[in-house]
């Protein structure tokens, strides 16, 4: 394949009448928009260890009062897109969120999904679309598009959760924008109970429920018992992981980024196929190596690393004797829906 023309071969005169028409020459650039064979991530593997972030977000509590914050949020930035895009790959925005005990994070909603892997403390919930959400260690909640949200604490210590958001490619698409409202009534959760046994929905007068998001909180009670009960039924070499879904459709639970939960037996390895998506790690509990190519992220409990696409990953269990336990979340739902979603090897 011959090398292409270049910018600085065409006559500097000719590149000023382009300039000034609006017009730019494809050539010079077309190997950077489409390389060879894969594309060039700018997304790095990075490792957020909670216990660098944990200080730090306790003391943003300090000098910033929540009326000044709305949401107070430290960006998992990472530098491959540059640490003001706030983005932690080309689709997935990650923040670690502090609400203290007595405070109250104000109703909004806005165009791109959250959703909230509660990290640490007891006695917050979030209210989503009027449904009250307690949130405990390892819970995924979920504030789909366009629903009301708001966070609140009744208990006596910090409550720290991990943001996951689609703001970068919503942002991207011109669609990013909020609004505020007023607190919101208020009834308990109720999806739990309506989808507690797989394959058996509620019906009203033999119709389902047309709700796009049916279910906004997934219990890690439930999902850590759930993974257990896989793993003790699986064959030694079978991953075990489960997918949070939309127990209406079987769909993935959001329309951009796809989330699970997977378990890492006592020393094991797991090796993950290259798949086109970026993905997130956050460990919720246990030891587990991260190895992305030839990077290593050991991460301990809380900790949180981003792996770009098209990208050989391993898990590796560190502990001989306990289990580990994952969230993931990338850009699978995304990818598939534009039909450029890619396995390799
Ligand atoms: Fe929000």
């Amino acid at each position: 394949m011959s090398d292409l023309g270049r910018l600085e071969d065409l006559p500097e005169e000719y590149r000023e009448a382009l300039t000034q028409r609006n017009l730019v020459p494809l050539w010079p650039s077309l190997r950077g928009v489409m390389p060879a064979d894969a594309p060039r991530p700018r997304t790095r593997a990075i490792h957020w260890p909670y216990r660098e972030v944990k200080p730090l977000l306790l003391r943003a509590g300090e000098l910033t009062p929540i009326e000044k914050a709305e949401r107070r949020v430290l960006v998992l930035a990472n530098p491959g897109h540059g640490l003001e895009k706030m983005q932690a790959s080309s689709a997935i925005y990650l923040g670690m969120q502090l609400l203290l005990p007595g405070e109250w994070a104000p109703s909004h909603r806005h165009t791109p999904n959250a959703v909230r892997m509660i990290v640490e403390g007891e006695g917050a919930y979030t209210t989503v679309d009027g449904e009250k959400c307690p949130m405990e260690r390892g819970d995924l909640i979920l504030t789909p598009t366009g629903l009301w949200h708001e966070h609140g604490h009744d208990g006596d210590q910090p409550v720290v959760w991990l943001d996951v958001l689609d703001l970068p490619l919503v942002h991207y698409l011109e669609a990013s924008w909020h609004e505020n409202g007023q607190r919101q009534p208020v009834r308990p959760v109720q999806s739990e109970r309506d989808y507690a046994r797989g394959g058996l929905l509620p019906l009203t007068m033999f119709e389902r429920r047309r709700s796009a998001y049916p279910m906004l909180r997934y219990a890690w009670s439930d999902a850590r018992v759930a993974l257990e009960r896989l793993a003790g039924e699986l064959p030694a070499d079978h991953p075990v992981q489960l997918a949070y879904v939309n127990p209406e459709t079987g769909e993935d639970c959001q329309n951009i980024l796809g989330f699970s939960a997977l378990m890492l037996r006592p020393g094991e390895t797991l090796r993950l196929p290259a798949r086109s998506p970026a993905a997130v790690f956050h460990l919720i509990e246990g030891e587990a190596d991260v190895r992305v190519e030839d990077r290593l992220l050991a991460l301990v409990e809380a900790d949180t690393c981003c792996a770009p696409g098209y990208t050989a990953v391993s898990l590796h269990n560190r502990r001989a004797q306990d289990p580990a336990f994952i969230f993931i979340a990338d850009e699978a739902p995304l990818h598939r829906k534009l039909g450029v979603y890619e396995v390799r090897g």
